[in-house]
């Protein structure tokens, strides 16, 4: 790096606790990576990403570079009238959207945790029985609404409406769906019930989603970034770098799905004995690893190993393990941003673990989750400026202005996140000049433009089809 941006990284790669405990560093010291490092982490995976797009590595590779078959962002036109489905992050929903009017309704239904360790059957007879229940109370059950599936799992896309799951991830496992077409199962589970209809499905990606919702209203997003309970990125990529697409014209939309990156073994030097011991006790050791050290559903289950390890050497809490500390999954994600966000939440959290802190091991628990947390925000920089810097190579720029599409609660909820995030990747990439839109979730108009996204996938494919 040369010697300015060297300052300035040692200024964004910097932390604010001053601990009076030396010792913890020797512990923490793995989790920080020098901008060199983070360099070295883009080479590779730029690398990767040409193994995804390729003819015959593709089959083989970490990131498995997906073709989404959207090949246009929306012109922030589209209308219409829709149902939606969404699976895969913190919530199932259904949505009842009319794009036009940005006017929602929405329905939580909890996925119990047998279920999505159950059967395919069982899961998917769920959530058409909560789509029955949202019809019934809407009274839109007379009606046969075309209906956007936001399915954030790593499919083989044939065609709008025929998407293979590949693999399950973030704690589902549910049997008998890999290697099958999930708009066929969600059909059959709706054909048993017998009691309503849908129109035409579409599928998508949370990614693709996230890029074009935030493409509705800014027309110059290319990418779509999710860090929340998983991360994936989706961006636009010249057709003739995807091998396995015929046609040489024009762009089309790839979803990396980066969360694979490491499978294959290359991040292993930069793994710390945390997470290679959160990767072995998941119920998917082996896959996903880029993912495990980045996103909401294992970020706290890193801090607690790294709590547990200090505790039991007698650097934390006079050596005591409460019994919550002592249990897998108790540290959640979301105490990470309460005890980074203050003092006084991370007293109340550490309160309310059963443990006997002090002051100096509330401000190392501190310390612990900021290094954490940081690490997440600058792999996923590192990996952002991959995809960046290969669009503006891809288009022989100088300069290239361009906007992502984020959501996710690592990436909305915690303090200090986004914007380590977008410092680092300032550093990493600095011939892109990047906005960042966040689409707004749940209630907001975001989930709402989801569906109308489905929508315009379907209307693209029709026409890529003729
Ligand atoms: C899935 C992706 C998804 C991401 C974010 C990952 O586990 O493989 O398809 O986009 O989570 O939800």
């Amino acid at each position: 790096l040369p010697a300015v941006t060297k300052a300035l990284a040692q200024w964004v790669f910097s932390h604010p606790y001053n601990i009076k405990r030396p010792e913890v560093t020797k512990y923490l010291q793995p989790f920080q990576l020098s901008p060199e490092t983070l360099q070295e982490v883009s080479a590779r995976l730029r690398k990767d990403l040409l193994r995804g797009l390729g003819k015959h590595s593709h089959h083989k590779a970490p990131v498995k570079m997906l073709p989404t078959f959207v090949r246009a962002t929306p012109d922030g036109t589209e209308k219409g009238d829709f149902l939606a489905l969404d699976l895969g992050g913190t919530n199932f929903r259904v949505l009842h959207v009319r794009v036009e009017e940005e006017a929602q309704k929405v329905q939580i239904c909890a996925i119990p945790q047998e279920m999505m360790l159950g059967t395919g059957e069982q899961l998917f007879d769920h959530i058409a029985t909560c789509l029955g229940d949202f019809l019934e109370s809407h009274n839109l059950k007379g009606q046969t609404l075309p209906l956007g599936f936001t399915f954030s799992f790593p499919c083989e896309q044939l065609e709008i409406d025929k998407s293979i799951l590949i693999r399950w991830t973030k704690g589902f496992n549910c049997s008998g769906v890999e290697g099958k077409d999930v708009v066929q199962l969600l059909k059959e589970a709706i054909h048993r019930r017998g009691d309503y209809h849908i129109g035409s499905v579409a599928m998508v990606n949370d990614t693709v989603g996230t890029m074009m919702s935030c493409g509705y209203k800014d027309q110059s997003c290319e990418i779509g970034m999710i860090i929340g309970t998983g991360t994936n990125a989706c961006y636009m990529e010249e057709i003739k770098n995807v091998k396995r697409i015929e046609g040489k014209d024009g762009r089309m939309c790839i979803n990396t799905e980066w969360g694979g990156f490491g499978d294959d073994g290359c991040l292993d030097d930069i793994l710390t004995e945390f997470d290679v011991e959160v990767d072995k006790t998941s119920i998917n050791p082996g896959v996903h690893i880029f993912e495990k050290m980045i996103s909401g559903m294992y970020l706290g289950e890193i801090v607690r190993l790294v709590l547990v390890k200090m505790t039991k050497d007698k650097l934390l809490f006079k050596g005591q393990i409460s019994e919550a500390l002592g249990t897998p999954g108790r540290f959640e994600t979301k105490f990470i941003s309460e005890i980074e966000d203050g003092l006084e939440n991370a007293k109340k959290i550490l309160t309310e673990l059963g443990l006997d802190w002090d002051l100096v091991d509330a401000s190392v628990v501190r310390l612990v989750c900021d290094t954490i947390s940081s690490r997440s925000a600058y792999l996923c920089a590192a990996a952002l400026a991959t995809l960046v810097n290969r669009i503006r190579n891809n288009r022989k720029l100088g300069h290239l202005k361009t906007t992502v599409g984020v959501d996710g609660t690592v990436y909305r909820k915690h303090p200090t996140f986004s914007s380590k995030l977008q410092k680092a990747v300032r550093l990493l990439a600095p011939q892109c000049d990047i906005t960042f839109l966040v689409s707004e979730d749940g209630s907001g108009t975001g989930a709402a433009m989801v569906t109308a996204v489905a929508y315009f996938c379907a209307s693209i494919l029709i026409q890529w089809m003729v």
